[in-house]
């Protein structure tokens, strides 16, 4: 495996492989990896000759009060784990080519419609800054695929309508998420949980499974599903959880299915301790 700093040594690299006619694909992250991101690294391996992931701590995503400073930053664990998963190139950005004219000068990528709600409600400006990297870092390691979790529902909505519209020549796939054996979805952000909160939040996905079951056994109207999210919402709160949103959407807007929409999405972000969770689960309309 490489381990490239500069957009030229990525770019060269990406030239080589291309020019030889192979494929090449790319998992973006933040590093911290866990078996989420290697089983992202592992469909890329399946689906492309050669890939990249790169480890960057955006800056740009987090807000004024969030967790950028102590977001776990783990290097040489990640090195070793993208080894085990035969990673051909890990990208390294440095800060100032990412962001050449600082952040408050920086060109910024817009998604209106997606950004200002569910996680962009509570989260202001942080799609902005997720839209404004992954534009860049798709543009500099301009891969044929690039792989995203469906445990970031919103990000990855975000992201394909973003290369859609801009016209970006990727393919976006997206891969399941990762869970432990008792269902919570893996996240570099479950370390902040204490043990009594560890134990309590997988009870996030149970509330979504149960919502997403009833919806697929009848209760579908707007006014039953209604009645299912705010009986989750209680339930998470009367065990500690701060609900910022319980919402049963439609997959392709992320807002309340018209009539015709059968393919939907309950979602979830929750505060536990110091640790904001986030999961989804998807389900059919009858
Ligand atoms: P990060 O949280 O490190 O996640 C990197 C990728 O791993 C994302 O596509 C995310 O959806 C996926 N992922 C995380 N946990 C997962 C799980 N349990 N199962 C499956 N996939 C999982 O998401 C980001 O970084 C950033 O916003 C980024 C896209 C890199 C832009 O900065």
């Amino acid at each position: 495996m490489q381990i490239a700093t500069t957009i030229a040594e990525v770019r060269e690299k990406v030239l080589e492989w291309r020019s030889a006619g192979r494929k090449v694909g790319f998992v973006p992250t933040m590093g911290n990896l866990h078996d989420g991101h290697l089983a992202l690294c592992r469909l890329a391996r399946k689906v492309t000759r050669h890939y990249v992931v790169s480890a960057f701590v955006n800056p740009m995503q987090f807000g004024p009060n969030e967790d950028f400073n102590h977001y776990p930053r783990t290097p040489e664990k990640d090195e070793d784990l993208l080894r085990s998963v035969q990673c051909d190139l890990l990208y390294r950005p440095v800060a100032e080519e990412i962001y050449p004219n600082g952040l408050l000068n920086a060109v910024r990528v817009e998604v209106p419609g997606l950004t200002d709600i569910l996680c962009g409600e509570s989260r202001p400006g942080h799609f902005e800054g997720v839209a404004s990297v992954v534009n860049r870092l798709l543009n500099i390691v301009q891969p044929h695929v690039a792989v995203f979790g469906e445990k970031d529902f919103q990000q990855l909505a975000i992201v394909r309508r973003m290369v859609d519209e801009l016209k970006i020549a990727v393919n976006i796939v997206g891969a399941p998420t990762v869970r432990t054996t008792d269902g919570l979805a893996m996240s570099s952000r479950n370390q902040y949980l204490s043990d009594d909160e560890r134990a309590l939040a997988p009870r996030i996905y149970e509330e979504l499974c149960k919502v997403a079951e009833a919806i697929e056994l009848g209760q579908g109207s707007l006014s039953e599903m209604m009645q299912l999210e705010s009986k989750a919402r209680a339930a998470l709160t009367a065990d500690g959880f701060t609900v910022d949103y319980f919402s049963a959407v439609s997959v392709n807007t992320l807002r309340k299915p018209s009539i015709s929409e059968s393919d939907l999405v309950v979602l979830c972000a929750a505060r536990l301790g110091k640790a904001r969770l986030i999961d989804n689960k998807r389900c059919t309309r009858l």
